[in-house]
């Protein structure tokens, strides 16, 4: 079974309720239909029931019994434009400035996520990835012990005798343009968590990637992953991680074992740490396009689960990431 499908799975085991936020647009419609027949999830659509109607008309889509709530009429606006105003209003925000940021369907699935009215959250397939990620990490915030959030891409390779049964978990390939020492900790501690929960990986084996390996090589960018390495076992002492390592020590045996032997996860690494967000996002697109790997992208690191859609979505993409929201908000 492929991972996605043993992540559906999971989801449908523990159904949680799930906001999308972009309600009227068609993939978006479409894939609750979907979400709601094969029991992924409760969907929930936010935005103007009849223009919602209508797109699941001209897309033949049967939303019938999905709820549909409209934020601006919503029984539930005025007091989320008070909570909205208090966690805000140190910022800046004004009573009127949180009416009009809860008007917007984004920030009122936000905030249904952030007091319980949601599990979780899906959107991006209109809104840019900057859009979608500001609202959350400015309401819905970091969990406890982590102080960012960050990104991990779930490569599902055709070669199976990499990483996982073929699994690769990369990070962060989204969010942290240039991670400082500690940010790039936490981003390995919280990868590691995403390949645990999200992939079922017992063991996570955590290669915190540069262009050296053990000393090969010296210049400050290589410091800053020797760094994030030594604070990332302060953070997370019983986690196998390891670095700094080439992409080829951390993945091959006779090169792991030549270049960084006794370390315990050269040659085997599951979840691969990269210095920064040039790195991360070039790294999962070569993976993808040249080594034909599925990827799947989500968050981590929120106190609740929230994702993002590429522009270019599908509507399988969206079923998928909210499957994976579901796992996470378990
Ligand atoms: N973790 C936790 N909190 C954060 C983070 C983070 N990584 N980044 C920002 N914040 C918080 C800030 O502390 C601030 O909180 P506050 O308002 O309560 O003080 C709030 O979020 C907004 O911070 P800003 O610095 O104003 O946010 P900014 O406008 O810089 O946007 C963003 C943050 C959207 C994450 C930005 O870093 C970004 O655009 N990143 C790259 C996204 C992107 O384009 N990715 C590549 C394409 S996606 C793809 O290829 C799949």
């Amino acid at each position: 079974m492929s991972m996605i499908e043993t992540i559906k799975n999971k989801a449908r085991a523990n159904v949680k309720r799930i906001v999308l936020p972009e309600g009227d647009e068609p993939r978006t419609v479409k894939a609750a239909a979907i979400i709601r027949d094969d029991k992924i999830a409760v969907p929930v659509l936010l935005g103007d029931p009849d223009k919602i109607g209508q797109v699941a008309k001209e897309q033949g889509a049967d939303i019938e019994g999905i709820e549909i709530i409209d934020p601006v009429t919503s029984p539930k606006f005025g007091h989320y434009v008070t909570e909205l105003y208090e966690l805000r209003k140190a910022k800046g925000v004004s009573e009127e400035d949180a009416k009009k940021l809860v008007s917007d369907p984004m920030y009122y699935g936000i905030m249904m996520v952030k007091l319980g009215d949601a599990d979780g959250l899906v959107s991006g397939a209109v809104h840019t990835t900057g859009d979608m990620l500001r609202p959350a990490l400015q309401i819905i915030k970091t969990k406890p012990g982590m102080k960012v959030v960050s990104s991990s891409f779930l490569m599902d390779c055709p070669n199976k005798t990499i990483g996982e049964n073929g699994l690769l978990v990369y990070a962060d390939c989204v969010v942290i343009p240039c991670p400082t020492a500690e940010e790039l900790a936490n981003i390995a501690v919280a990868a590691a968590d995403t390949a645990r929960v999200l992939c079922g990986v017992e063991e996570p084996r955590v290669a915190m990637l540069s262009f050296s390996t053990k000393g090969s090589a010296n210049h400050e960018l290589v410091d800053k992953v020797r760094e994030a390495t030594r604070l990332a076992h302060e953070l997370a002492p019983d986690l196998l991680l390891d670095g700094e390592m080439q992409f080829d020590a951390a993945l091959v045996p006779e090169i792991g074992a030549s270049k960084a032997k006794g370390s315990p996860v050269a040659g085997r690494a599951n979840v691969l740490i990269f210095p920064d967000l040039q790195a991360g996002n070039i790294g999962y697109k070569i993976t993808e396009r040249l080594g034909g790997a599925d990827c799947f992208a989500v968050l981590q690191g929120l106190a609740k689960p929230c994702n993002d859609l590429s522009r270019g979505c599908s509507v399988e993409d969206i079923v998928n990431t909210v499957a994976m929201t579901s796992v996470q908000a378990e």
